[in-house]
């Protein structure tokens, strides 16, 4: 089969990586790719976002299968003229990928299908959503209605913090139009987890648990980010509140698919707080978490291709799913000034030395290749710079939590750029967990 994988951070790196592990497949591309998927796949030159282009691409390269990473072109619909063209796709419509193009949607879905998630309102005018915030006691969340690429949610635990929250979404136009809408909610107090599931429109297939962590310092201090690092599996998601998630969340959600959505063939990932009161939705997401897959897909024991297929077929209820039962962890490493400002360019040494280790896999998310000559002369003297906030995803499989941990910080003091920022305590809380249960 011909595969094209949409996208360039480290998820489609992983997605290449792990696609190219299957029987059934004998291209991949990648559009636009970094330079990990360039060893392993073909890098084509069109952005994620040019929807028109890809499926032209897609056309004339008889493509078998093409796979959306971001949200972007979900929610642009980019399945949508796919589907036009009788093109196959993995991935929801533009209709479904409201779920996270839209946090008004989806809270309103939530309520129509009694789905449980922090109570909320919705605002289109400043003055108001700051005289809400004034009246009523926090802390808030205050988030913009669009996409923001995981960085237009503000947790405000004063007015004043909520004020700025509000100006800078509604004002200061930091996300652009994503904010001609605020969404307030409660604060949820407990531990986060990602559900993430596989659907064909019919069924549901879950993966394993995992853990994100968002903000970008230790101890979930400071700004939020797309996602620092993350852990599979996820102690806090263990089976009983997995099977209440699947039971109080994932079923009325589909159910809600079923009857407003027309199909739905793509990956739904529900961010989660588990409180006291039980699973709770943070947000919803169309497509794979990034960095979460990451530390899913090293546990995958199937074969990746053979499953998306049977999700474009209609057939998961024919799947099972094989895991390895080993603890995965991803440690991002990122460039300084990330998530706001930051420089590119720096040459990155070091990878191959990481990637010499054991169980150890370095996913590469803004990189490109420096020189493309010396690559054609030699594989081996590949030189990688960085290209974007999220560098690289260092990742490692451990027979615990502890050992994943160790190899993967192991493995990131191997690697070095100028300024590289990496968070200290990722997997922490799985730990701890852990040493609590003893
Ligand atoms: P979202 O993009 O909506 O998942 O929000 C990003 C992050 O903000 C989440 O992963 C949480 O850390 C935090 N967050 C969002 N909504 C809430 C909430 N209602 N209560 C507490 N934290 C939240
Ligand atoms: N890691 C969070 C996300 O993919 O949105």
């Amino acid at each position: 089969m011909k595969i094209l994988v949409v996208g360039s951070g480290g998820r489609e790196h992983a997605l290449v990586w792990k696609i190219s592990k299957s029987p059934e497949v004998n291209k991949i591309y990648c559009a636009p790719g970094n330079g990990g998927t360039s060893a392993i796949a073909e890098n084509v030159n069109i952005s994620s976002n040019d929807i028109v282009g890809l499926a032209d691409f897609a056309e004339s390269e008889m493509i078998d299968l093409t796979i959306v990473g971001p949200e972007i072109p979900l929610a642009a619909g980019i399945v949508d003229e796919f589907y036009k063209r009788d093109l196959k796709i993995f991935g929801p419509t533009k209709k479904g990928a409201r779920l996270e193009s839209s946090k008004i949607f989806a809270k309103e879905f939530m309520k129509k299908y009694n789905i449980p998630t922090a109570d909320f309102e919705v605002f289109d005018n400043k003055e108001k959503a700051i005289n809400f915030v004034k009246k009523n006691k926090g802390p808030f969340v205050v988030k913009a209605d669009g996409l923001a690429g995981g960085k237009g949610v503000f947790v405000c635990n004063s007015f004043i913090e909520a004020n700025d929250a509000i100006k800078q979404i509604m004002t200061d136009k930091k996300f652009g139009d994503s904010g001609n809408h605020v969404v307030i909610e409660e604060k949820l107090a407990g531990e986060e987890a990602s559900m993430i599931v596989l659907c064909d429109g019919k069924n549901i297939l879950p993966l394993v648990s995992s853990q994100d962590h968002k903000p970008i310092f230790d101890q979930d201090e400071g700004p939020n980010t797309g996602g620092m690092g993350a852990y599979s599996p996820a102690p806090v998601l263990e089976s009983e509140v997995f099977d209440k998630t699947i039971q109080t969340i994932v079923k009325p959600l589909m159910r809600g698919i079923q009857k407003e959505i027309d199909t739905y063939k793509g990956v739904l990932y529900i961010g989660l707080m588990i409180t006291k009161e039980g699973p709770k939705v943070l947000e919803f997401n169309v497509r794979f978490g990034d960095p979460e897959i990451q530390a899913i897909l090293p546990r995958l024991k199937s074969d990746l291709l053979s499953i998306i297929k049977a999700a474009v077929e209609e057939r998961l209820d024919k799947v099972e799913l094989e895991w390895d039962n080993r603890a995965c962890v991803c440690v991002v490493m990122a460039s300084k000034g990330y998530p706001e400002s930051y420089e590119k360019g720096k040459i990155i040494t070091g990878i191959g030395e990481a990637e010499e280790m054991r169980d150890v896999i370095v996913f590469h998310a803004g990189t490109k290749i420096k020189s493309k000559e010396l690559r054609a002369k030699n594989q081996e003297l590949i030189e990688y710079i960085t290209n974007g906030g999220r560098v690289l995803d260092v990742t490692a499989l451990g027979n615990t939590i502890e050992d994943a941990i160790k190899k993967s910080y192991d493995a990131v003091n191997k690697i070095h750029f100028e300024d590289a920022y990496f968070r200290k305590d990722i997997g922490g809380k799985a730990l701890k967990r852990s040493f609590n249960k003893c």
